[in-house]
């Protein structure tokens, strides 16, 4: 959410929240198999998996690598729907869910073999990427493996420009060189950086949906935008989808133009 003079607006981040959507990044299951291929997850790896949302990921970790799994998100409802997700799958044996912080993460030093965090590291609302990095390398085994997968900047804008649109979007992106100091900075190896930009992995988020050639980035059904635009109104006001529709336009320019794009990124403890 974010303040236009004095209307509060939904960010893009607020938007899918709100939409009903299971899957929360951009590359889906095809990024998160390639975590699990890279990290070797494993029987005998314990993952923290950051954010988990509604628990999709940390299931599938479980699901296909036989790995357990710890999911934490600080959204209540997000952390019932993964456990009953957990259970209605025959997981809860590997799986498990708590509220917390990614801040403060409610785990002792050194505890988990591996850490992710898909998309979740440079949320505005948290707007403190080197304290959630800090807290996933303090968690993390020694020899231990810490993961990202974010936004970045491929080409430069203004700073203001950058604030704005990171202000929209709901999260702030980095250049890799600034996400590799902020994992430096924490105390991690830099071992695998991978390009994941590009509308193909984009449209992963939705695997089976329909997109539209000339709204490339168009993720929700008729249905569902009749079942979610009564709720923006009900909590925003009819003004704010008038903004809605005017940043996804300038969104897409940017996103077209290559200025956008996200990254994968592993590092050692
Ligand atoms: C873009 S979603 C990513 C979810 C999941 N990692 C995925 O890829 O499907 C961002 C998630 O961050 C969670 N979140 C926001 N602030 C948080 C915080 N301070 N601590 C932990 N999780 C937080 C939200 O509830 C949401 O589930």
């Amino acid at each position: 959410m974010y303040k236009l003079k004095t209307k509060m607006i939904p960010s893009g981040e607020d938007i899918i929240e709100m939409s009903g959507v299971e899957t929360l990044h951009p590359g889906g299951f095809d990024l998160s198999k390639r975590i699990g291929e890279l990290v070797n997850f494993n029987p005998s790896v314990h993952v923290l998996d950051v954010s988990s949302g509604k628990g999709t990921f940390a299931c599938y970790y479980a699901q296909e690598f036989g790995c357990k799994v710890t999911g934490i998100d600080i959204n209540k409802k997000f952390v019932e729907i993964s456990i009953e997700k957990a259970k209605k799958r025959d997981l809860s044996n590997l799986v498990d869910f708590k509220i917390g912080d990614s801040t403060k993460l409610p785990f002792p030093d050194n505890s988990f073999d591996v850490v992710v965090n898909e998309c979740a590291v440079g949320l505005t609302v948290i707007n403190n990427p080197q304290g959630v990095i800090n807290e996933m390398f303090r968690v993390t085994k020694p020899n231990g493996t810490i993961v990202i997968h974010e936004s970045i900047w491929l080409k430069d804008l203004t700073q203001s420009v950058k604030d704005e649109l990171a202000m929209k979007v709901g999260t702030t992106p980095y250049t890799v060189e600034e996400w590799s100091d902020l994992l430096i900075k924490a105390g991690a190896k830099i071992k695998t950086v991978e390009d994941w930009s590009g509308i193909e992995n984009i449209q992963k988020i939705r695997p089976n949906h329909k997109w539209n050639k000339k709204r490339p980035h168009d993720f929700l059904t008729l249905p569902e935008k009749l079942t979610l635009i009564p709720k923006i109104i009900f909590k925003y006001g009819i003004g704010a989808l008038n903004e809605i529709n005017k940043f996804q336009k300038e969104g897409l320019k940017y996103f077209n133009e290559g200025y956008y794009g996200y990254v994968l990124m592993i590092g050692s403890k």
